[in-house]
């Protein structure tokens, strides 16, 4: 097949490429970011999604849209700039990929578009209340993403992650922020109480989530791609201090603007993935599995 990915380069993207080039399709890669990768059936594309991209998207079986601006305080940051890349950046891929005539679209959505969730597990049709910059523009997306499907039949799944996380994240991200402070015996420090739950998902069961989409998945259809196993924030800072047997010491740092403010904090975020079940996917590395992959990543690095 012939495979167009947006923000290819990035944390997501790169282990989804590989894989693809693994299973012999052809990949064309558009992002601002240099990949770092080569390959023979791999062609690097250095626009923007703000660019016009019907010529480059041409000729595509699928398109997969992961480009964006990504996490809560740094769109919070910069929302006009955020809404400018994820939302018109997102309407640019969608209407390119219906000019060059490209049937299938994946559009790789956040469970931020839930925001506090009124009920537990969080079902793809429950209420959605996004909280930050990032989760309006993300789930703005996928209101035109729906309305493409409908207006001209384009096939556009969405799938929402949940907390992505493993080898090459950004350092913004609280994993790899624990983990770095773990390793130089700082204090953890955790929002609140850490009460806070996220259901940590590894990387390559989110690569394997999203290609059972593809294969399985239907038009149109949204699909929440998550690990089902709770943890608290403090629980995966003991966790991280436990597998580096750092010294540091584990501090409830209070809410606030030098902080986290309390209004942007989610308390719980549980995926109800059993759509993806029915699929026949589920998540196979749970948290501490999936740190350690990281130290072990690290260590080849090194
Ligand atoms: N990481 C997570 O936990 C998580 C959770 C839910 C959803 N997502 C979604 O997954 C997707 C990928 O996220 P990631 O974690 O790999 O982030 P990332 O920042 O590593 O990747 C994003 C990529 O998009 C590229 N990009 C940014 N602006 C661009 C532009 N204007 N034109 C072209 N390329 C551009 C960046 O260079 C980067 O390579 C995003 O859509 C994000 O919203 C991620």
């Amino acid at each position: 097949m012939k495979v167009f990915i947006t923000g290819g380069s990035g944390f997501i993207g790169l282990p989804l490429v590989k894989r693809l080039l693994e299973q012999g399709h052809e990949v064309k890669v558009l992002d601002l970011q240099k990949l770092d990768v080569e390959h023979e059936n791999l062609e690097f594309i250095n626009k923007s999604i703000l660019d016009k991209l019907s010529e480059d998207v041409k000729g595509s079986d699928i398109v997969y849209h992961f480009a964006a601006i990504l996490g809560v305080d740094n769109s919070d940051n910069k929302p006009l700039e955020t809404m400018k890349i994820n939302l018109e950046g997102s309407v640019n891929v969608f209407k390119s990929v219906i000019e060059a005539g490209v049937k299938h679209v994946i559009y790789v959505s956040s469970s931020e578009v839930y925001g506090e969730p009124r009920e537990l597990p969080i079902k793809e049709d429950s209420v959605k209340g996004p909280v930050s910059t990032y989760g309006v523009s993300k789930l703005a997306a996928e209101i035109y993403a729906k309305a493409y499907t409908r207006e001209f039949g384009t096939d556009i799944r969405i799938v929402r992650f949940f907390n992505v996380y493993g080898p090459r994240q950004s350092n913004n991200f609280v994993i790899p922020i624990f983990i770095n402070k773990a390793l130089d015996n700082k204090p953890l420090e955790v929002f609140g109480n850490g009460s806070q739950t996220r259901c940590f998902t590894y990387v390559e069961d989110a690569v394997n989530g999203i290609l059972t989409v593809v294969g399985k998945g239907k038009s149109g259809e949204v699909y929440n791609i998550g690990n089902n196993k709770p943890t608290t924030v403090l629980e995966l800072a003991q966790i991280i201090k436990e597998l580096t047997g750092s010294n540091s010491e584990i501090i409830k740092a209070g809410f606030g603007k030098e902080t986290r403010l309390k209004e942007r904090e989610i308390e719980y975020r549980i995926p109800d993935i059993s759509k993806m079940k029915v699929l026949g996917w589920k998540p196979k590395t749970m948290v501490k599995e999936g740190i350690k992959k990281i130290f072990e990543f690290k260590k080849k690095k090194d």
